[in-house]
């Protein structure tokens, strides 16, 4: 019997391709992101794709004429990127990778909130181009994050792992605001505090972090009319999406001072991010990490692989989305 087809659009760690490897006839591409029109070749060319963020699998692509991919395993929990409904319209079975990364990313919203409220990118800027004086009573004082407020938009897995982490080894108060309310099992080992609009939310939060999915709902859900009535000294946390943050209304509010500081690890446009940003001390900007550990990469690799042998088997998806 022929193994069927499969494409990775881009590398894998080895371990998880070899895995694919010994049950598929599986072909790795290495020459960067794919264009629409290699990605309508490979709709003809494979039975599966194991695709990733950089592939926009728009509706165009779906409508490729007598297509031969039926299953795409997406590389990644977020699939903005992939028109599902377009998927489903063409029969196309669309499965992620969620639980495996929610550690790897919520450390990033950490590691985000401390080089902030820190100063670190400042600091270490500082030093690297000999700017540095010496140790200074005064020198980059940052903010303490203990006891202040961590306002997250969006409470599901990566929500809740990044207020467990800011709980517990930061002892900030979490407040969070979600389409619907978590159960009190979940609230309250954090004592987490429900928030009825997103609003609300954006006005008390100290510190206020996204994760919510993106898409047409969460578009530019943080804008200069938002950023306005946040507290000056607050901090905007971004690990989700970069859809999620109109980045040109950000820059201003940073550099006006409308708010104390940003640390972005997904943008609008990625790998564009908006210029003004650049040049801000009080950004912190970081090339989407969330997922970047070498377990992590091997584990999504391998929950693509656990999806696309059940879908090879006619069993149902581990995690389907479309
Ligand atoms: C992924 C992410 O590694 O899984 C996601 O949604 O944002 C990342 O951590 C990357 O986007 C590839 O899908």
């Amino acid at each position: 019997m022929t193994r069927p087809k499969i494409l990775i659009t881009r590398p894998w760690p080895q371990a998880a391709e070899d895995d694919l490897r010994r049950r598929y006839d599986v072909t790795v591409n290495t020459a960067g992101p794919l264009d629409r029109s290699a990605l309508i070749q490979a709709m003809h060319d494979y039975d599966a794709l194991c695709a990733t963020v950089t592939d926009k699998l728009d509706a165009e692509v779906f409508a490729t004429p007598d297509a031969r991919v039926k299953m795409i395993g997406n590389f990644g929990v977020g699939f903005e990127h992939i028109d599902i409904a377009a998927a489903k319209a063409a029969g196309i079975r669309v499965s992620n990778t969620p639980d495996v990364l929610t550690d790897a990313t919520a450390d990033i919203a950490l590691l985000l909130m401390l080089m902030t409220s820190r100063r670190a990118g400042e600091g270490e800027r500082q030093l690297r181009a000999g700017g540095w004086k010496g140790w200074g009573t005064t020198h980059l004082m940052g903010q303490s994050l203990q006891g202040k407020t961590l306002g997250l938009i969006g409470f599901g897995r990566i929500g809740q792992a990044t207020a467990h982490r800011a709980h517990t080894a930061l002892g900030m108060k979490i407040a969070y605001h979600n389409r619907r309310r978590v159960d009190a099992e979940i609230e309250g080992p954090l004592g987490a505090t429900y928030v009825d609009t997103a609003d609300e939310l954006i006005k008390t939060a100290d510190v206020l972090s996204l994760h919510c999915p993106g898409g047409a709902e969460t578009r530019h859900l943080i804008n200069a009319e938002r950023l306005k009535t946040m507290k000056p000294t607050a901090i905007l946390i971004n690990t989700a999406r970069g859809s999620v943050v109109h980045e040109g209304d950000l820059a201003q509010a940073l550099r006006d001072g409308v708010i104390a500081a940003a640390g972005l690890d997904v943008y609008e446009a990625e790998p564009t991010v908006h210029p003004d940003l650049l040049g801000l001390e009080n950004a912190v900007l970081l090339p989407h990490l969330g997922s970047a550990t070498v377990e992590t990469r091997v584990k999504m690799g391998l929950r693509v692989c656990a999806n696309i042998d059940r879908f090879f088997a006619g069993e149902p998806l581990l995690d389907p989305v479309a």
